[in-house]
């Protein structure tokens, strides 16, 4: 089932003199299997729009539904049942790693599983898969997570996130201040995660990685969706519009359609499609 915004708009601290509208008439659907990505220039209301999706944050206006539960600014609409949303729905948020929290790394993973109900044996079970998903065998375990370092830690605060099974993962830039071998890593647990069946939703700025990771892209300007589209279209419109870049790929796809390649831009969607197109127009 998907994830739908309907007309929604967030003001912060309204009806006081420091109101301000981050949000205006969104109109989003985030369906099943998607790895969604979205992007737009810093402060354009990016994490403000995502912490709809798990109920941090109730619409002013409008309403979002997830699933069968809706996120609605009547707060009479609204549905109950926060926690079974939150289980559901799994937010990791720009550095994760300032939310660890516990003595050690096992207990910290196996936190969310226990808070949404499962026993001690099963939470830590749930907790060991997760850790070995992201990378940390058994010596990680007694360890403090205060001692880790910068990537670490984000991993297991990832693996906090996973050890509860969401059905949605979303994650508000993942990738900032990781290393490009880190970040790699990353989004190759995001995309295995994915493969397994739970649908991404990926804030980031980083349009190389939307083009390789993404099916969809979403893009948010001042409040508003400026515009949805396929990663493969990133170099027909102007993203530098929207302070973002042209994915490398595409760029270069361009230089060589340029330079009088006749290539088929829309059959570009990995390097692997860009060789064959290659190849194919050199055969001619
Ligand atoms: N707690 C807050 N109070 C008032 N304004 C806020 C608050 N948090 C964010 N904003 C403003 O809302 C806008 C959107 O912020 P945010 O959703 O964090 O953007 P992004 O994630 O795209 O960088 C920004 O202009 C930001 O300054
Ligand atoms: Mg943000």
């Amino acid at each position: 089932m998907p994830i739908k915004f309907q007309n929604v708009s967030y003001t912060y601290s309204p009806k006081t003199p420091f109101a301000f509208k981050a949000l205006e008439d969104i109109n989003i659907e985030i369906h099943e299997g998607d790895f969604v990505a979205i992007v737009g220039r810093t402060g354009c209301g990016k994490s403000t729009l995502i912490q709809h999706m798990n109920a941090l944050f109730n619409p002013s206006e409008g309403s979002v539904i997830i699933d069968d539960f809706n996120n609605d600014s009547d707060k009479k609409k609204r549905s109950k049942k926060v926690k079974d949303l939150r289980h559901k729905v799994g937010m990791v948020f720009q550095f994760p790693e300032y939310q660890l929290f516990e003595e050690n790394v096992e207990k910290d993973v196996a936190f969310a599983p226990k808070n949404f109900g499962m026993k001690e044996k099963e939470a830590l079970e749930k907790a060991h898969e997760a850790l070995a998903k992201v990378g940390l065998g058994e010596e990680f375990y007694a360890r403090s997570p205060f001692e880790l370092s910068g990537g670490e830690k984000r991993r297991v605060a990832i693996a906090g996130i996973l050890a509860a099974s969401p059905s949605y993962l979303i994650v508000d830039e993942p990738t900032a201040g990781l290393d490009p071998s880190g970040a790699a890593k990353l989004m190759g647990l995001f995309k295995e995660i994915h493969e397994a069946g739970t649908t991404i939703v990926l804030v980031t700025h980083d349009m190389d990685l939307v083009m390789k990771y993404c099916n969809r892209v979403i893009v948010i300007d001042n409040g508003k969706v400026a515009m949805e589209t396929t990663p493969n279209k990133l170099f027909d419109i102007e993203v530098e519009k929207y302070s973002l870049e042209t994915p490398l790929l595409l760029s270069f796809t361009a230089s060589l359609i340029k330079g009088g390649l006749p290539i088929n831009e829309n059959q570009v969607t990995s390097i692997s499609e860009l060789a064959k197109e290659i190849a194919r127009v050199k055969k001619k």
